[in-house]
């Protein structure tokens, strides 16, 4: 499901290395799924670890399958890998790449950028995470974005913005007590749009959505959307909490 007219907002749940077992991953699907399937406006993204990507059925979803990374290779010789075309396989049609926590465990822009352009060839929608470890006063970090966004979407055509989604993470707000106001979101977000807009063309850019990530609950959601101006959401902790993970999709949704 991309992005339309109808379907607005998109909320995606990064499960990170959870759950432990194929019951407690098929459990958290199976409470999600009633309230994702009365969503009027907003697309439902879950994306848990590879071995799960199978539980979460086959065919029509009320949500989107996703996934929490991608080779940069095609096939081949490369163990612990799985390709872009692999995940298109399993009908996966979102990929976060550049998430802080593979960024820390050593991924690159460039390794960014290739990942992207895999998932291009493949027809999957790419959800680039950016975002800076800490916020100065002089204001160093939005040259930290421009960079990352720059060199992240390096060689990346422009007729492929439309499988692109930008996910705001600053590194600070992740897997912390509190998320970014939304004030702040709002004044980052035009700062991505215009880095963005400088790149490739207005026109190129202005459907590509733009997330918030960090600490995000079902007390927050509301006012980082509506204050950040941002079409959706990149929940972590919560997304494992079917009930927390529910009420975020119910208050973006009705906004
Ligand atoms: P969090 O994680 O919601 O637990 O802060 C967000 C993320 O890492 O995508």
């Amino acid at each position: 499901m991309p992005i339309t007219k109808k379907y607005k907002k998109i909320v995606i749940g990064n499960w990170k290395q959870n759950p432990t077992t194929h019951e407690a991953a098929k459990n958290i699907v199976k409470h999600i799924k009633k309230t994702a399937s009365e969503l009027k406006k907003t697309i439902t993204v879950l994306c848990p670890p590879f071995v799960f990507l199978q539980n979460l059925g086959k065919g029509e979803q009320p949500f989107s399958k996703g996934a929490q990374d991608v080779s940069v290779f095609e096939s081949g010789s490369h163990t612990g890998e799985v390709s872009a075309e692999m995940l298109k396989d399993c009908e996966v049609e979102y990929t976060i790449v550049g998430h802080s926590e593979r960024r820390k465990a050593g991924e690159t822009d460039a390794m960014v950028a290739s990942k992207i352009k895999a998932l291009h060839f493949a027809g999957v929608t790419a959800v680039m995470c950016i975002g800076e470890d800490n916020r100065d006063s002089g204001g160093q970090y939005l040259d930290t974005l421009k960079n990352q966004i720059k060199h992240s979407l390096a060689g990346v055509e422009k007729k492929n913005l439309s499988h692109l989604v930008v996910a705001y993470e600053p590194v600070w707000a992740i897997g912390a007590t509190q998320a970014m106001s939304g004030a702040d979101v709002h004044e980052t977000a035009i700062y991505i749009k215009k880095v963005l807009a400088d790149l490739f063309g207005h026109e190129y850019v202005v459907k590509v959505p733009i997330l918030y990530g960090g600490s995000v609950t079902f007390r927050n959601a509301g006012e980082i959307v509506k204050e950040g101006h941002v079409d959706g959401l990149l929940v972590g902790r919560e997304s494992i909490n079917p009930e927390g993970f529910n009420e975020i999709l119910k208050v973006v949704d009705a906004l």
